[in-house]
C-alpha cells in the first residue's frame, strides 16, 4: 500500500485545487484539512474526496473563492451564508467569528448554510479548544439521494449528520466527533476500494436484510441504507441534525423537495462558549481532569478518550506517512495528472 509524505501531499493537492480556480491560501488550507483527516485516521474525509472536489468545481458546484456572508443575526447570533465555497475555507472564517463572539459574549450561536462540504468537523472543535473555548456542532449533509435509514425504516431518508463536541483540557482536548450514521458514508467507500466487508450493524440492502458488503451501497445493484448508531438514539440525533443544522439555518434539510444535486452540502449550527464565563476557574478544570481520570482508570491503558485515536493515528502517520488504498492513490494521481501535473511531481508525494 502506498504511503504519503503529509507536506508533500498537501502541495500536490493545494496544486490541484489551484488548476480549478482556488486562490493559493483557499487551496491550501481545504488541502491542510484533507490531510489532517487523513492523518487523524478518518481516511473517509481526506484524499478520497478531492477528486470529487475537482470535479464539483469544475461543474460549478463550488464557487471556489467565495467567503461566508452573515445574513442574519446580531450580538452573540449569527446566521451566515456560505455561497457554496469549500467549506474548510468558510466553516473556518465562521468559527473564528463565533469564537470572538463567545469573547465577547461568553456564548455564541451560529447556524452556517450554503457551504460546500465542511469535512471532519473535529477541525472546528478544535480552533474552539484551542481558543479556550467549549466547541458544540451539529451538522446535515443532503448530497444525492439520502443514505442513512431511519430507526424502523429501510431507505435512506436523511444524511450522515455529524455531531461534534469539544472540551478544552490539558495536556490534549476532548474531541468527540462522529458521524450518527452506524459508520461515516465515507467509510464504506473506503471498505469498497479495499474490497473489505464493513462493521456488522452498519448497513441494510435495499430490501431492508442486514449487510456486511459495501456494495451494498456502491455495487452496481439497487442501492441500500446505512443504520443510525445506536437505534433509536442515533436516529433521533440525526433527525435533530436535520432540524437544527438544515432547517433552522435555511440551508434545508433532506426533505424531497430540496435540491439535492449541488454537490455535497452541509448546514451546520454552531455553539461557542467560554467555560470561564459560566464555571469557576480552576474548579472546572479539576473536575473535568478528574472525571476523566477516574473513568480511565476502569482498565487502565485501555480505556481512551474521544480525540486520543486521532492523535495516535497523527503521531504514526507524520512519522510513517500516510497510507492510502490503491484505488484512492490511483484516482488521486490520475485526477493530477488529468489537471495537468507532472508525473514527477505526482510520486514526489510518495514516501
Ligand atoms: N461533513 C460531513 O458531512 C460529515 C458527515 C459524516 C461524518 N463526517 C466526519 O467523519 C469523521 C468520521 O466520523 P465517524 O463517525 O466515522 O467517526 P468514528 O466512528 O471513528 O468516531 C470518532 C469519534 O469517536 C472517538 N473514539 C473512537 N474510538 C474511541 C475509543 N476507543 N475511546 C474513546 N473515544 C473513541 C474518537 O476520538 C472520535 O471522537 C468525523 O470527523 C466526522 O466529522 C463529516
Amino acid at each position: 500500500m502506498p504511503r504519503l509524505a503529509h507536506d508533500k501531499l498537501t502541495d500536490l493537492v493545494a496544486g490541484m485545487l489551484t488548476r480549478v480556480g482556488a486562490a493559493p491560501e483557499v487551496a491550501h488550507q481545504v488541502a491542510v484539512d484533507l490531510v489532517e483527516a487523513n492523518l487523524q485516521g478518518h481516511d473517509s474525509h481526506g484524499m478520497q474526496l478531492v477528486p470529487r472536489y475537482v470535479e464539483n468545481t469544475e461543474k460549478g458546484l463550488i464557487t471556489p473563492n467565495a467567503m461566508a456572508e452573515q445574513v442574519g443575526g446580531a450580538g452573540s447570533l449569527a446566521v451566515w451564508d456560505g455561497h457554496m465555497g469549500y467549506g474548510q475555507w468558510t466553516g473556518r472564517q465562521v468559527t473564528a467569528a463565533g469564537i470572538a463572539a463567545a469573547r465577547e459574549h461568553g456564548l455564541a450561536c451560529f447556524g452556517l448554510r450554503n457551504t460546500h462540504h465542511l469535512g471532519r468537523i473535529g477541525a472546528y472543535a478544535e480552533m474552539a479548544v484551542e481558543a479556550g473555548m467549549i466547541g458544540l456542532f451539529f451538522v446535515n449533509a443532503v448530497s444525492g439521494a439520502p443514505v442513512v435509514s431511519p430507526f424502523g425504516g429501510t431507505d435512506g431518508r436523511m444524511g450522515t449528520n455529524p455531531i461534534c463536541i469539544g472540551i478544552p483540557k490539558a495536556p490534549a482536548p476532548i474531541i468527540l466527533d462522529f458521524a450518527t450514521s452506524a459508520i461515516a458514508v465515507g467509510k464504506v467507500k473506503v471498505a469498497f476500494n479495499a474490497g473489505k466487508p464493513v462493521p456488522a450493524g452498519a448497513l441494510v440492502t435495499h430490501e431492508g436484510a442486514p449487510s456486511t458488503d459495501a456494495a451494498v451501497m456502491y455495487g452496481q445493484g439497487p442501492r441500500g441504507a446505512l443504520l443510525s448508531f445506536g437505534g433509536h438514539k442515533g436516529y433521533g440525533l440525526a433527525l435533530v441534525c436535520e432540524i437544527l443544522a438544515g432547517a433552522l439555518t435555511g440551508g434545508g434539510t433532506n426533505e424531497p423537495k430540496n435540491p439535492n444535486n449541488r454537490g455535497i452540502v452541509n448546514g451546520m449550527l454552531g455553539f461557542v462558549l467560554d467555560p470561564a464565563r459560566l464555571a469557576e476557574t480552576p474548579g472546572f478544570g479539576q473536575e473535568v481532569q478528574a472525571i476523566c481520570d477516574h473513568v480511565q482508570a476502569s482498565a487502565p491503558g485501555r480505556v481512551l478518550l474521544p480525540g486520543d485515536p486521532e492523535r495516535r493515528a497523527k503521531a504514526e502517520r507524520m512519522t510513517q506517512g500516510i497510507p492510502l488504498d490503491d484505488v484512492t492513490w490511483g484516482d488521486l494521481s490520475a485526477c493530477a495528472t488529468r489537471l495537468g501535473i507532472a508525473e514527477r511531481e505526482i510520486r514526489a508525494a510518495l514516501v
